[in-house]
């Protein structure tokens, strides 16, 4: 349905699979897009343009120069809604990762602010090199989404992973993408990330292992989702333009931020992990070794998310749990403590969940119990479930949204 009268430019590399794409182009037109292809000249050895011209709404086009545009990258890319890369080779990857736009494809790609969707394709030793791995981290890290290759034959009679997704999963990749709700649109969100430093001299803190990772994917989620993010961050990794950053390093720091915003939004989200103790006394130099072993005292940082609740009025108040045993229990009791409308509770010895890693488990809570439980997920589908959570409780119509 998403598909319907959307614009899509489907690119396709020089790999084998290239062949498949077609079937892929029919389907997307089958579902009523309007199909642009561009192919590489590689892409060309494998397939003919004429084909795609066939079968897709416009004809192929294989150049930045001379077709009857001057400039055709940024009108692909300006006018498309979603701009698909299937088969994506590991050279495409890194080309795209790299920034270099050195033909049609790859300028588009970098001319275009629509959702971008690759399928790569390519034998199982390509697939695992660390390159290949890195520039996809490096994509999805953009916010380019990816549909996995799967295990199979692969040319040359080698079977393994790295053969292109069956067209049927790309096409219901492509429908998710484009029917994704912008549910929040407006909704002030503010969301906090990373682990607090609490400075003991000028080149020593307290810290603790969290990356950032779940609260960037919050605000990267809520603001695709059309809030109006700020997210306070004790990390520096990539952002979307759109969201407004502000930098803090210490508990005392986020909460002067927090708190200053407070009057201003809908929604707090704190995915920080709040140091809950610092050191009373900050050395105004470096503590030198001769001098011996420092005693180092501790003192409460102030709780941030206590004190959001104390003085709370309409805003929803989503705060995080991160415990290593008596999970439920002791998210339940973090909840009403601190006036939370709901929490997120995970267990972080798992290796697979919590701090560090892209994915995580959780349960969501709230005040009439345990809400819902979720499998492993990536941080950003957690993201989802959290902001539907989220939605469901300002009273917003749910959108389709994957
Ligand atoms: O540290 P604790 O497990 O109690 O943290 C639970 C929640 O409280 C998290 O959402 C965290 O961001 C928040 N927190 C806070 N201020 C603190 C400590 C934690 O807002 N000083």
């Amino acid at each position: 349905m998403a598909l319907r009268g959307r614009r899509v430019v489907l690119g396709v590399a020089g790999g084998i699979a290239a062949y498949k794409a077609v079937e892929l182009c029919r389907r997307l037109v089958d579902a009523g897009a309007w199909v642009s292809p561009v192919l590489t000249e590689d892409a060309t050895r494998f397939i003919g343009a004429l084909t795609f011209s066939a079968l897709a709404s416009e004809p192929a086009r294989t150049s930045l120069f001379g077709g009857p545009e001057p400039i055709p990258h940024t009108r692909l890319g300006q006018s498309a809604d979603l701009v698909i890369v299937a088969p994506a080779t590991a050279k495409l990857l890194g080309k795209y990762a790299a920034g270099i736009s050195d033909d049609l494809l790859s300028a588009t790609l970098l001319a275009t602010r629509a959702p971008v969707l690759v399928a790569p394709a390519m034998h199982t030793e390509m697939w695992e090199h660390a390159a290949v791995q890195e520039n996809l981290a490096t994509l999805r890290r953009r916010g380019v989404h990816v549909v996995d290759p799967e295990s199979g034959r692969l040319a040359g009679g080698d079977v393994g992973e790295g053969r292109l997704a069956d067209p049927s999963r790309i096409v219901a990749a492509a429908e998710a993408l484009l029917s994704r709700g912008r549910d929040l649109a407006g909704v002030r969100v503010l969301v906090t990330a990373g682990g607090t430093r609490e400075a003991i001299d000028p080149v020593r803190f307290v810290g603790n292992r969290s990356s950032g990772k779940m609260g960037y994917a919050v605000a990267e989620v809520a603001s695709g989702r059309g809030a109006v993010v700020t997210l306070v961050s004790t990390q520096s990794r990539p952002v979307s333009e759109s969201i407004n950053v502000v930098a803090v390093e210490s508990a005392e720091d986020m909460h002067r931020e927090v708190l200053a915003r407070f009057g201003d939004v809908d929604v707090v989200v704190m995915a920080a992990a709040v140091a809950d103790f610092r050191p009373k006394v900050i050395a105004g130099e470096k503590l030198k070794k001769r001098e011996g072993v420092p005693e180092v005292v501790l003192e409460p940082t102030p709780d941030i998310l206590g004190a959001l609740g104390e003085s709370k009025g309409a805003q929803l108040l989503v705060g995080f749990a991160a415990e290593t045993e008596r999970l439920r229990e002791h998210a339940a009791d973090k909840l009403a403590r601190k006036h939370l409308d709901l929490i997120v509770a995970n267990d972080v010895s798992a290796a697979d969940a919590g701090f560090e890693v892209d994915t995580n488990r959780a349960v969501l809570l709230d005040s009439s119990g345990a809400v819902e439980e979720t499998p492993l997920l990536s941080k950003v589908a957690l993201a989802g479930v959290i902001l539907d959570q989220v939605a469901a409780r300002l009273g917003l119509p749910p959108e389709g949204h994957p």
